[in-house]
């Protein structure tokens, strides 16, 4: 089978899953076992006048269909007595807009092809969802993201109980959907998997290409488009999200995003960046030396968070948390800075205690951010961190980053001035297996010596 094929044999399985989950759901809480549930894709956006940012469908309908086109809409009604159980409303087939804006499926083609049980024009969707409506006892949704999504179904459904409140069933209660959808896409099926480790496979192989294409003089703005390139080459389509290429102090900064200073001799370089392969994307974070050799101060550093950043992937396994995660993390990099004499505490003193004020910690002046989060379709995947006041145990199928990272002021005298205005992070994607877990980023050079023979390999010209 095509890779297309794959996902929408795959689309077809989770929105079974979904159906029997929600019909459970719906259940559980009482309202009365017959829900439907609405699934808008991501709209498009107005960049400036005329012309549209890039177009990238929502992670949920392509989960539940792997239909691409804009303005789409999903309704799922499990116990659908026509048998119509999953209906999408497209935009109907039009040979002028086809010949400016390129192909759809229309109507027909989204059930031919993506076997889909019924199909409507996307202009029927107002009049069709009132009489979907009917009969239902819950209407299920992701209440709130769009609001011009959320008026137009609250709309409908107002019309919907005016007509039938004397006589008939409509959706008496109003559930939202991410509560069921977002729990089963944290557990990722082997479709999944396999895009994930594309995905991965591609964006580390970029970084080896990145680091070996630096040399000082080069600017950020050049790394960023380098890298853009290769993921593009190596088979992704497009980036995750928005790269971080922060050289020296700009590494300081978490979410730099101007991407445009001059890389400097003797400067560390930070990147942050991850391709998307078939909608699921890397998060990979490297930090190399400009001209290809750590000083000594930046080796010191970077070996502290590089084990730091072992001793968290080990803990990535079944049954342990993002908060153990964190945890092993926070106590390596605690040590190597009392050992390195940054922190003039003891390891305690250092991390100080449970629900203490961040300024109260001493290592959170050096380490001021989580250390992993969920990924997959989005670069910060959707699921719940904690089950009541638990942090969420791992399952064979979750997959998290773990990112540590260690960021020196400038402006801290505390320390020696060689260590002042160093940021590093080291960042991959683990996903959790029965065994253990298994490192999907692992093309991306890493060890001091792998990075050092990387960098510099195979300049860009300047
Ligand atoms: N790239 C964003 C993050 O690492 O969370
Ligand atoms: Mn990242
Ligand atoms: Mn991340």
């Amino acid at each position: 089978m095509s890779s297309k094929e794959n996902q929408i044999a795959a689309a077809g399985q989770r929105r079974e899953n979904l159906l029997k989950a929600l019909q459970n759901h719906a259940i559980n809480i009482n309202s009365g076992g017959n829900p439907m549930a609405v699934i808008y894709t991501a709209p498009s956006y107005i960049r400036n006048n005329d012309v549209e940012h890039e177009y990238r469908p929502g992670s949920d309908m392509m989960y539940l269909t792997a239909f691409p086109e804009p303005s789409s809409i999903l309704v799922l009604r499990p116990s659908a007595s026509d048998g119509e159980k999953a209906i999408l409303f497209v935009r109907p087939k039009d040979p002028e807009r086809e010949l400016w804006d390129g192909f759809r499926h229309g109507p027909q083609g989204a059930t031919e092809t993506f076997n889909i049980d019924a199909a409507f024009d996307i202009a029927e969707f107002p009049k069709k969802l009132g009489e979907l409506m009917k009969g239902h006892t819950s209407l299920w949704a992701k209440w709130g993201e769009f609001p011009n999504q959320d008026a137009q179904l609250l709309a409908c459904y107002h019309q919907t109980r005016l007509r039938t409140r004397k006589s008939g069933i409509y959706p008496s209660v109003l559930g939202e959907l991410s509560e069921v959808l977002h729990e089963q896409r944290q557990i990722k099926d082997e479709v999944e998997v396999a895009a994930m480790r594309q995905a991965g496979l591609i964006s580390g192989n970029a970084f080896a290409n990145v680091m070996a294409a630096t040399k000082p003089g080069l600017n950020e703005a050049d790394i960023a488009a380098h890298m853009e390139y290769q993921f593009k080459r190596g088979g992704a389509q497009r980036s995750g999200y928005g790269a971080i290429v922060a050289g020296g102090s700009n590494a300081c900064v978490l979410h730099y995003v101007s991407n445009n200073q001059p890389l400097k001799d003797g400067d560390l370089l930070l990147v942050d960046a991850g391709g998307e392969v078939d909608m699921y994307t890397a998060d990979i974070t490297r930090t190399w030396p400009v001209n290809g050799k750590f000083s000594p101060a930046q080796k010191d550093l970077y070996e502290i968070v590089l084990a730091a950043q072992e001793a968290s992937i080990a803990a990535t396994v079944p049954g342990k948390s993002i908060k153990v995660v964190h945890e092993a993390s926070r106590s390596v990099l605690a040590q190597g800075l009392i050992d390195l004499g940054v922190l003039k505490c003891s390891l305690a003193e250092a991390l100080g205690e449970e629900g203490d004020e961040p300024a109260k910690i001493p290592l959170h002046k050096y380490f001021m951010h989580g250390t992993s989060h969920w990924i997959g379709s989005d670069v910060h995947d959707v699921g719940r961190y904690f089950d009541g006041s638990v942090p969420r145990l791992f399952k064979p199928g979750m997959a998290i980053t773990v990112e540590p990272g260690l960021y020196i002021p400038t402006n801290d005298e505390s320390v020696s001035a060689d260590l002042r205005g160093i940021g590093i992070r080291i960042e991959d994607d683990i996903l959790v297996t029965a065994s253990g877990n298994e490192v999907l980023t692992k093309t991306a050079p890493k060890t001091v010596a792998e990075v050092e023979a990387a960098v510099g390999s195979n300049p860009l010209d300047a």
